[in-house]
C-alpha cells in the first residue's frame, strides 16, 4: 500500500538524515517505526503526508506517486496522532472531533451519532465529554480524543508518532489495549513510532528498527525476538526504554 523506493533525504546542514529506505507497509498492517532518538523514525512518518519531502527515491500510495496526489486531501486521508495531541483549545470535544469529517462533507448526523459510539468505545460518557473544552480533559483522555478524531472519517492510513510516551503506565497500557482493539475493529493501515520496545512488540504486525537513517532489521516481533540481526537490536531487549 505504501512503498519506498530508495529513498533518502540530505539535508546541507545535517547531512544524510534517511539514507536509501526500501520497504513496503501493506493494506491493514499494523507497522512500528523503532529506533534512538535522531535515528530518523519521526521524518520516515512525515514524508507519508509529506509534511517533509525526500531529496532521493520515490514514495508510492496505492501504486501512485505519492508527489502526485493533492497535498490537502492527502493530509485529509492520513489521521496524525502526535506525543502531544494539539486539540483546539475554543472548541469542545465534539467539535474538535467533528473538524476532519466536515471537511469531508460527511453527514451531520451521521458524524454525531459516530462521534457518540466512538467515545462509548473508548469509555468516555458521551452526555459527560461531548460539550467539554480540551482544558478539562486529562492527558489520557486528550489522547483518546486525539485517537478519535484521526479515525472517524476512515483515513487510508493511520500515523502515529509516540502517541503514548507522556503518559503514566496505567494509561499507556489502556491506550495500548485500545488501539490494538481498534486496529482489529477498522484494520486500518497504521504506521507507529514508539522507543519503547515492549510497546512495539505488543502491537506490531511487523518492526522496523532504525539507526542513522537506515534500516537495521524489519520483520515480525517474533523473528525479531527469535533472531536479532545484531548487537544492537538485542540490546533494546535489554533496555525498557531507550
Ligand atoms: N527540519 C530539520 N532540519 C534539519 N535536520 C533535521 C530536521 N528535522 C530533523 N532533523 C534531524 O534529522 C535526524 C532525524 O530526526 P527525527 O526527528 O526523524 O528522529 P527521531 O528518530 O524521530 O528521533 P526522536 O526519537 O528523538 O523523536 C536528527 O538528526 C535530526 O536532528
Ligand atoms: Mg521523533
Amino acid at each position: 500500500m505504501i512503498k519506498y523506493d530508495n529513498v533518502s533525504l540530505t539535508c546541507p546542514v545535517n547531512g544524510k538524515i534517511l539514507d536509501g529506505l526500501n520497504f513496503e507497509i501493506d493494506e491493514g498492517e499494523f507497522f512500528v517505526l523503532i529506533g534512538p532518538s535522531g535515528s530518523g523514525k519521526t521524518t520516515t512518518l512525515k514524508l507519508i503526508n509529506r509534511l517533509i519531502e525526500q531529496t532521493d527515491g520515490d514514495i508510492f500510495f496505492q501504486d501512485e506517486k505519492l508527489n502526485n496526489f493533492d497535498i490537502r486531501e492527502l493530509r485529509l486521508e492520513t489521521g496524525y496522532v502526535l506525543q502531544q495531541i494539539a486539540l483546539f483549545p475554543n472548541l469542545t470535544v465534539e467539535e474538535n472531533i467533528a473538524l476532519i469529517p466536515e471537511m469531508k462533507k460527511m453527514d451531520k448526523t451521521f458524524i454525531e451519532q459516530k462521534t457518540r459510539a466512538l467515545l462509548e468505545k473508548v469509555g468516555l460518557e458521551p452526555e459527560q465529554y461531548l460539550k467539554r473544552l480540551p482544558k478539562d480533559l486529562s492527558g489520557g483522555e486528550k489522547q483518546r480524543i486525539g485517537i478519535l478524531r484521526a479515525i472517524i472519517s476512515n483515513p487510508k492510513v493511520l500515523l502515529m508518532d509516540e502517541p503514548f510516551s507522556a503518559l503514566d503506565p496505567i494509561s499507556r497500557t489502556q491506550l495500548q489495549d485500545l488501539i490494538k482493539q481498534l486496529h482489529k475493529e477498522y484494520n486500518m493501515t497504521t504506521v507507529f513510532v514508539t522507543h519503547d520496545m515492549n510497546e512495539a512488540l505488543k502491537l506490531a504486525d511487523r518492526i522496523c528498527i532504525m539507526k542513522n537513517g537506515k534500516i537495521v532489521q524489519l520483520d515480525t516481533p517474533q523473528e525479531i525476538k527469535n533472531n536479532p540481526a545484531n548487537d544492537f537490536v538485542k540490546e533494546f531487549f535489554s533496555m525498557k526504554e531507550v
